[in-house]
């Protein structure tokens, strides 16, 4: 298993891991290797930083994949094939609107739910919203989209799973017994529910507003009878998920805490039977060349010491710290390779921090480099 393969052969690619360890860079550098080496290949993105975004030619949030040219992901014009990326800066609220307006039965339907005031409240902040939404994304792209290579980038969420969850949940929060109690379609059954019911709803009302209410009915209302869509479609992007072509490569930084949270996301993954094909490791201490060995470097820093003068002194000094950090860098490899066998990575891949934010193509380039060769 190499990380190549997945960009040479896979279909899915899915980044994952905490935030800020370098999903959102890692998903732009397998795509654009992908390109790279002949393939159609599209990355989801979300909220990447504004540079990044303008290098990838997303100057606006949209729902629909943009094709970059190729001059610029290809400014060299050396790329073999006839590779095509494309990217996408996923806007969540923009993706459930389309989605209702595809999925509803009828538009007046589509718009008596984009209208509803409680749905303007919860399209964008509805738990998990954004992580349904990347799925929702993933399986529009693979559907329709024609792309040989489709990598998912995922939110910056403190549970990085919770987008494995999240179809789940928001058909389950439309099956909820409550908003079915809201759904009964007349006032005579209301007046059959029962006391407690009653009581209840009479609360709430006194909490949020009666108005509230009825615009939380109205959506449900407006639902009604595209769950069962939204349940299917949540089955076959789990299905898609498990396909052997789909890979699931989890990034994450050298530090403890974030390798701890690596190994319980891997964990997660078992338990829904999907395993980790790739770990990413993101700023590792670079190891500038250096293939002499700690011994090695601190019997030269004596022998320089031992030499008359300022100038070998500072120079042993200067060994002694080379010594000091190489050691430092191959005990974090140590650790980091036990880590990648823990979590039962195909391969683990080991990116230095760079002087420099990857922004550019330049960048870009630089960590490819360590990811894909
Ligand atoms: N190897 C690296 N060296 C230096 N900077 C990096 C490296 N990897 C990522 N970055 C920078 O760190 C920040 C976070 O990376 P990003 O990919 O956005 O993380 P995530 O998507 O996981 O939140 C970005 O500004 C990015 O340019
Ligand atoms: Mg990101």
């Amino acid at each position: 298993m190499t990380i190549s393969k997945l960009v040479d052969s896979g279909h899915v690619v899915i980044c994952c891991g905490t935030g800020g360890v370098g999903k959102t860079t890692t998903s732009a550098v397998l795509a654009l290797a992908a390109a790279r080496r002949g393939r159609n290949a599209v990355v989801v993105t979300i909220d990447p930083a504004k540079r990044l975004a303008d290098t990838l030619g997303l100057s606006e949030l949209g729902d629909t994949a943009q094709e970059i040219p190729r001059s610029r992901w290809d400014p060299a014009g050396v790329a073999k094939g006839d590779g095509r990326l494309s990217a996408l800066m996923l806007d969540t609220e923009a993706t459930f609107d389309s989605l209702v307006h595809k999925h509803a039965h009828s538009k007046e339907q589509a718009e008596r739910i984009l209208d509803n005031r409680f749905y303007r409240n919860i399209a964008g902040a509805l738990s998990g919203t954004q992580e349904y939404m990347a799925m929702e994304k993933l399986h529009e792209l693979h559907e329709e989209g024609g792309y040989d290579l489709i990598i998912v980038d995922t939110p910056p969420t403190r549970h990085a799973l919770d987008f494995l969850d999240a179809p789940e949940r928001l058909t389950r929060l439309l099956n909820n017994r409550i908003f079915r109690f809201l759904m009964m379609p007349t006032r005579r059954s209301m007046k059959l529910a029962s006391f407690a019911a009653q009581a209840f709803l009479k609360t709430v009302a006194k909490v949020i507003g009666t108005e509230v209410i009825d615009d939380i009915v109205a959506f449900f209302r407006a639902f009604e009878g595209m769950e069962q869509g939204f349940r299917d479609r949540a089955g076959r992007v789990l299905e898609l998920l498990s396909e052997a072509d789909t890979s699931f490569v989890l990034v994450t930084s050298p530090r403890r805490d974030a390798v701890d949270e690596a190994e319980f996301f891997a964990a997660r993954l078992r338990e829904s039977e999907l395993h980790v094909a790739a770990l990413v490791v993101n700023r590792v201490h670079p190891d500038f060349g250096v293939t002499d060995d700690p011994e090695q470097l601190r019997r030269r820093a004596k022998e320089l010491a031992q030499t008359d003068g300022d100038a070998g002194d500072r120079l042993s000094a200067r060994y002694e710290n080379l010594a000091d950090y190489v050691q430092l860098a191959r005990h974090e490899r140590g650790e980091l390779a036990r880590a990648g066998e823990r979590i039962g990575a195909g391969v683990v891949a080991y990116v230095p921090a760079l002087a420099h934010d990857v922004v550019d193509i330049a960048a870009l380039d630089a960590v490819s480099f360590y990811l894909v060769g």
